[in-house]
């Protein structure tokens, strides 16, 4: 990925409360990296008004204002482009991306998981954990592939689960270490310190 002398241009994808977004906006918003643009599949949704409030251009792409996903996807990929992004965050974007989106994006969108991947992927994945009666889980930052929470891992943390722990409070947790290990990634690719590994296109290479 190309690095000038400005932050990396970002894009955030958000559906819900955006409090990745935020954590985001805080930290490395205006130093590492510069979010150019916030989008989202639900209007109204809170992401949209936390980017307004940091004077951040953000928009709703709803799926119902347009033909199918893949139109959907496009106008986002076109809006996205122009807006000058060179890394495409989902922090809590909840529809899949169609292969047309992340074709424009090569290795260059990363997704926020509140699990240890590949344990426990897709929908309610701290609920499935907790069911399953889990004594460590965490939290996965990875590249996004065609598949549900597949890509190439990019950062892991790990957290200890207490015997009969609420669930509200391993949640809590792990919100915590969703918000400092996304910012984290973003600023391990914005100083191009990963890559995909030649030999293995599923691992990701880290720099010192
Ligand atoms: C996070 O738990 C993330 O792991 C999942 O969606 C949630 C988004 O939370 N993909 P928020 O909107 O950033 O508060």
């Amino acid at each position: 990925m190309p690095r000038g002398g400005d932050p990396f241009p970002i894009a955030v994808l958000a559906s819900g409360t955006g409090t990745n977004l935020q954590a985001i906006l805080d930290s490395v918003h205006g130093r590492e990296a510069t979010v150019v643009a916030v989008g989202s599949d639900v209007p109204g949704a809170p992401a949209l008004a936390r980017a307004q409030r940091a004077g951040v251009p953000a928009r709703a792409f709803p799926l119902g204002e347009h033909a199918d996903r893949a139109a959907r996807d496009a106008a986002m990929a076109g809006w996205i482009e122009e807006r000058g992004a060179l890394l495409v965050v989902l922090a809590g974007y909840m529809a899949l991306l169609t292969p047309g989106f992340l074709a424009r994006f090569p290795h260059a969108v990363i997704n926020v998981h509140p699990a240890l991947l590949p344990a426990f992927p897709g929908l309610r994945a701290v609920e499935q954990a907790l069911e399953h009666g889990v004594r460590v889980t965490g939290v996965t930052v990875h590249f996004v592939d065609e598949g549900v929470d597949t890509g190439p891992i990019v950062l892991q943390r790990a957290t200890d689960v207490a015997s009969a722990e609420p669930a509200e409070r391993v949640l809590e947790r792990l919100h915590a270490i969703e918000h400092e290990l996304l910012p984290e990634a973003i600023r391990l690719i914005a100083r191009g310190a990963v890559r995909i590994d030649p030999a293995d296109p599923r691992r990701t290479l880290i720099d010192g």
